[in-house]
This record gives structure tokens, sequence and C-alpha cells, in this order.
């Protein structure tokens, strides 16, 4: 079996770089970090780093469903994100209407469906409609259907809390006892609970940090990490990533 296909038991897809055959990763999750850098150095208000890493957004997943990825998650906006200037957080909510009335449109043409991750419940309530209509659509989609995903409002601890939460009303209602409580039910109760983990994610501008994204689901996923910043990362970029990826050699704990 493959370096990275222990866990899915699935085969890999093949792609084309420089000649060479290449494994590509079956789910690939980026947190898109150095927006604000981005702009601040080209003297422009944070905001329009944000528009750009959204364009950024749009070729990176479009790439990645084209070389054989099925699964595209990113980072979007963090439960902390809040915290950040109305101004900016306002911007932030606009991209994702521009996103999701784009994806109602084109989804089931391109044949990628799009979901949002994370507590939506605090979205705005125009946002939580154009959300459940992304997601009725990605419904009708096939399961061999490439998926595009966005974490807003999405915090790894705050996942877990969550589904500690439901297990833990269900131990309550006499539903499940606690030693059947495992690894795969827990899995099931996240906001990923119907893909695979990731086999690598990304982090962009320097930064080597997980900050809260993917907690659980990252036990054995692979890094990179890349000065680029967000804004700037291209579809090299990503054959860089997934070469590098290629390099190396997933144990799962064993030898
Ligand atoms: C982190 O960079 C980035 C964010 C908090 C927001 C990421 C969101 C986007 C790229 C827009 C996504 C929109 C769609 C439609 C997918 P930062 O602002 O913390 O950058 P800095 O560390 O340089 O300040």
């Amino acid at each position: 079996m493959g370096i990275f296909d222990r866990l899915t038991g699935k085969k890999p897809e093949k792609s084309q770089t420089m000649g060479e055959e290449r494994a590509v990763p079956r789910h690939i999750a980026v947190i898109m970090d150095g927006n604000g850098r981005w702009a601040k150095k080209r003297g422009l208000p944070r905001k329009a780093g944000h528009k750009v890493g959204a364009e950024t957004f749009r070729t990176i997943a479009t790439y990645c469903k084209d070389i054989g990825v099925q699964y595209f998650t990113v980072y979007a906006f963090s439960t902390e994100n809040w915290k950040r200037p109305q101004d900016e957080v306002d911007a932030l909510m606009n991209l994702f209407r521009t996103y999701l009335r784009e994806a109602a449109e084109t989804m089931v043409k391109r044949g990628v469906a799009v979901r949002v991750l994370g507590d939506l419940s605090v979205l705005p309530a125009d946002i939580r409609q154009q959300i459940d209509e992304v997601h009725a659509l990605a419904d009708t989609l096939g399961e061999q259907a490439a998926t595009a995903s966005l974490c807003i409002n999405y915090g790894g601890r705050d996942e877990i809390k969550n589904a500690v939460r439901a297990l833990a009303r269900e131990v309550r209602e006499g539903r499940l006892e606690p030693d059947a409580i495992t690894e795969d039910s827990i899995s099931a109760h996240l906001y990923t609970a119907h893909m695979p983990d990731p086999d690598l994610i990304i982090r962009p501008s320097g930064e080597v940090r997980t900050s809260n994204f993917l907690l659980w689901q990252s036990a054995y996923s692979e890094y990179y990490f890349t000065d680029v910043l967000w804004p700037d990362f291209s579809t090299r970029d990503m054959d860089a990533a997934i070469d590098n990826f290629n390099q190396r050699s997933r144990r799962f704990g064993g030898v």
C-alpha cells in the first residue's frame, strides 16, 4: 500500500509534474495565513489582503480538483477571529457571501460539493441561509464529487467540546454506554464526520503552529510550512508541497 493510503485504504491518484508520476494526497487542508502582512507590505488595508486571499482560494481549490485531490479544506475564519476590527470582520463576511452565491450558481456544473464547517449558529442569518442552500445542492452531488470545505467560525477545541457534549447527552439518555465510546464515534461527531482525515496540512506565511485547526483530525497529518504569504501562494507552491509530501515516510506509529 502507498505512503498515505493506509488510513483510507484507497489507491492514491497519480498526477504529472515535470514528467514524473507522483501520488496526490486525498485530503489537503490549508491555514490561509499572511493576508494582513501581504496587504501591509503594499500599504493597503488588511481587507485587501483577504480579497486577494479569496482569489487565491478559488485558484488553488480549482487546481486541487483538477489534479485529483478529493477533499480540499481551508481555515477561513476561526472562533477567535471575531476579536478583529469590525470593519475586517464585515469584509470577511462579505467575501463569504460572494463566494457562497457563486458556489450556489456553479457548484453543480463544476461538480464540486462546497461545505461549510464550524459553529454556524452565530453567523448572520442571511449567510446561514446561503449555507443551507449550498449544502442542499452539495447533497445532490454523488459520492465521487470533489469536496471544498470552508471552516468558518471554526475552532478545533470548540469542535471537540461539542462532540463530547453530544456523546454525553447520548449517555445520559441511556442510548450509549461510556465504554462504547471509541475514537471512531468521536470522529463521527465532528464537523468532518464524512471525510477522511487530512493527509497534508499546509501553513503559508512563515508561522509554525496549528492555531486550533483540525486538532483531532491532524493526529497523523503531514505538515508543510512555507514563507510564502497566502495571497502569493501559487499552483507551483502547491506542487512543491505535494512533492515534499511525496518524500515523507508515513508510518502512523509503526516502523
Ligand atoms: C489569516 O491571515 C487569514 C484569515 C484570518 C482569513 C482568511 C480568509 C480568506 C483568505 C478569505 C476567504 C474567503 C473565501 C471566500 C474562501 P491574517 O489576516 O491573520 O494575516 P497576517 O497574519 O499577515 O495578519
